[in-house]
Parts: C-alpha cells; structure tokens; sequence
C-alpha cells in the first residue's frame, strides 16, 4: 500500500486506474471500483482557487472534496494556473492524499479561458513553473493528465519533457487533441510515442471498453498502466475482469442483474457522502442501465423520477424482471 509521507508513488495492486470524472466519480463510484480492483483512483478536477478561497472560510479540506481512507492508493486532481494560489493549494491538499495530479487535459472552454486544463499545453514555460511549484510545495508525488496538444498533437512530448525534468512522477495521456474533443478514435500511437520520449511511468487513456483493449493498449504501446473512464462508468467490474483478464487470459462475464446489485451498493455509499446530490445518482443510474435489458424504456422512466425513492423502485421492478 501507500506510504503516506512519501514522494514516491505508492505500490499499485492493478495496472488499471479509474479516471478522474466531473459530476461522475464522485467518492461512491470511486470506492465501488477501488473494491472491485481499480489500481488508482482520482478525485474529479478541483480548482485551486476554491481550495484556498474556501480554506480562508474555515472549511476542511473533507468538506468539499470529500475522500474515504478505503479509496487508497488515492489522488486528488487540481486545475488552476496562478502560481501562488497553486502553492498554497497544493499544500493544503497534499498531506490528505497519496498523489498530486494536475489536469492539463479538460477541453472545457469554462476551464481554457482560465490558461487552464488543455489550454497550458500551449505554454512550455508557464508549465514549467507550474510543474516546479507543485513538485516543490507537494510533500507526495505529484502527476499530470494530458492531452496530445491543442489543435495538433504536437505538444505532448515537449510537455512530459519539462515535467520529468522538473520531478514530476508519472504522466497519463488521454490520445487526442483538445480539439479532437471525444470524437473520433484515441490514437493510441501518441501513447507509444510518449512511452518511448520519457522514462517515467506512462498511464495509456482513450476508449478502453473491454479487457482485451486494456491488454492491446499495454501491448502496442508499451505503457505502464491504463485508465479507464467511460466503460467504467457503466461496469466498475470492469477493474475485476482487467485484472482476471491480464492474469490468466480470460474472465468471467457480468450479469445485468449483477451490475445491478453494484448500483444498489453504490446507493448504499453515496449515503456518507453530503455532496453527492439526487441528480447525481440519477444520472449515474442512467449510465449503469446502458447496455441493460429493457434498459432504455427504464431509462426513459428514471428521466422522470423526482426522489430516491422513487427512482429505487423502478431499478428494483426491474431487477426482479431479470434472471
Ligand atoms: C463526464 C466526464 C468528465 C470528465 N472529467 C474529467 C476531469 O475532471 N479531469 C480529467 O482529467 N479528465 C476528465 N475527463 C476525461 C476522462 O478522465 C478520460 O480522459 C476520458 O473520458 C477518456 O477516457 P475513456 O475513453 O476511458 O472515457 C472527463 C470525461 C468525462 C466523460
């Protein structure tokens, strides 16, 4: 396990992480997928302007990104450009995580128009900056998340050059572009790519759906761990079938009426943490339908549902209806 005042990164039990999520990997999922093997788990982006904004209110770090010990190893993702704030950001976070990881890859124009998230990517010596303070200021090791550039991919290999120079400990590539949004197919090439420029470890992401992708991207691009955002979201126990998988060469199958059951665990946790809202279960609940038996009628129903009660009576009705 983690060591808790370390600069180094912490013993992986998987090489497959569960990906940092706005409104989806909230501290629930995050556990669900840590039990059912993810290696790592990530807080979704945070600003690093709310960190010290809310701090100098009084609040506890917990108050506002809320964590559980059971997540470890765990690291907590920070976005944010101003160099002070960001000190001061990364200290008061640090000591309650085992990594730092910084998001150099949100495509979103709320975050770029800050020089935040994919937008740093065109801007070596701002980030060189930003790489020195929170490796300087973080008393654990501190990532980053990148994409392969702005409107090219082009900058990613001069990006993971200044941040293993300046001591940043492990980089994960999402393979496209900003501009490239979600669409099309991640280039896992750009992978290998920044895999063959660095020597610190190298965290393949982009369009992981099944164990065997998880394998062929490890294959083909020579990367140290994978991360996995969208298919977990709809079956954490993805984390378990990785792991059989990279093991011994097959897995078991999960049931709908399985993944079900996960959901109802799900519930069962998001109960301990305030922030975790109704609309955000009912939409985690949408996207653990997906692929489901009569998922998209239900879906339809789970659209309307006004409370928790409501929207636990329809996913029971439908459990009963499953083998
Ligand atoms: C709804 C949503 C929210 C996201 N929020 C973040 C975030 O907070 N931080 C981050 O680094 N990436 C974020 N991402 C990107 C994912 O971490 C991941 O890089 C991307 O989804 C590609 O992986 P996948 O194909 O396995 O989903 C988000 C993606 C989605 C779909």
């Amino acid at each position: 396990m983690s060591n808790i005042d370390s600069k180094s990164l912490p013993i992986f039990t998987s090489k497959a992480f569960f990906a940092p999520m706005a409104g989806v990997s909230d501290p629930a999922l995050r556990l669900i997928c840590k039990e059912l093997g993810a290696g790592l788990v990530i807080t979704e982006l945070t600003s690093i302007y709310a960190i010290t904004a809310r701090k100098n209110l009084g609040h506890e770090i917990r108050e506002f990104i809320e964590f559980s010990d059971q997540e470890r190893p765990h690291s907590c993702q920070l976005f944010g450009s101003d160099i002070e704030e960001l000190e001061k950001a990364v200290k008061l976070v640090a000591p309650h995580f085992d990594i730092i990881d910084y998001n150099m890859g949100c495509p979103a124009p709320h975050i770029t128009c800050q020089m935040a998230g994919a937008a740093l990517l065109q801007e070596p010596e701002l980030t060189r900056k930003i790489f020195r303070t929170m490796v300087k200021a973080s008393n654990k090791p501190v990532s980053l998340k990148i994409r392969a550039g702005v409107n090219h991919p082009d900058r990613f290999i001069e990006t993971a050059k200044i941040a293993q120079e300046e001591g940043i400990a492990m980089i994960t590539l999402h393979a496209r572009t900003l501009k490239e949004g979600y669409s099309g197919k991640a280039d896992w090439q750009r992978i290998k790519q920044l895999k063959e420029a660095v020597s610190i470890p190298i965290v393949g992401n982009g369009d992981i759906q099944t164990p065997e992708d998880a394998q062929r991207m490890l294959n083909e691009t020579g990367c140290d761990y994978v991360m996995i955002g969208r298919a977990a979201c709809k079956n954490p126990f993805l984390f378990t079938q990785i792991n059989q998988y990279l093991k011994t060469g097959h897995y078991d199958p999960i049931t709908d009426k399985q993944r079900l059951e996960y959901f109802f665990k799900y519930v069962e946790y998001t109960k301990n943490y305030p922030t975790i809202k109704f609309v955000n279960i009912r939409l985690q609940a949408m996207t653990f339908t997906r692929g489901v038996i009569g998922g998209k009628d239900i879906r339809a129903r789970i659209g309307q549902t006004k409370d928790l009660e409501e929207l636990m009576k329809i996913l029971h009705e439908l459990y009963q209806k499953l083998t």
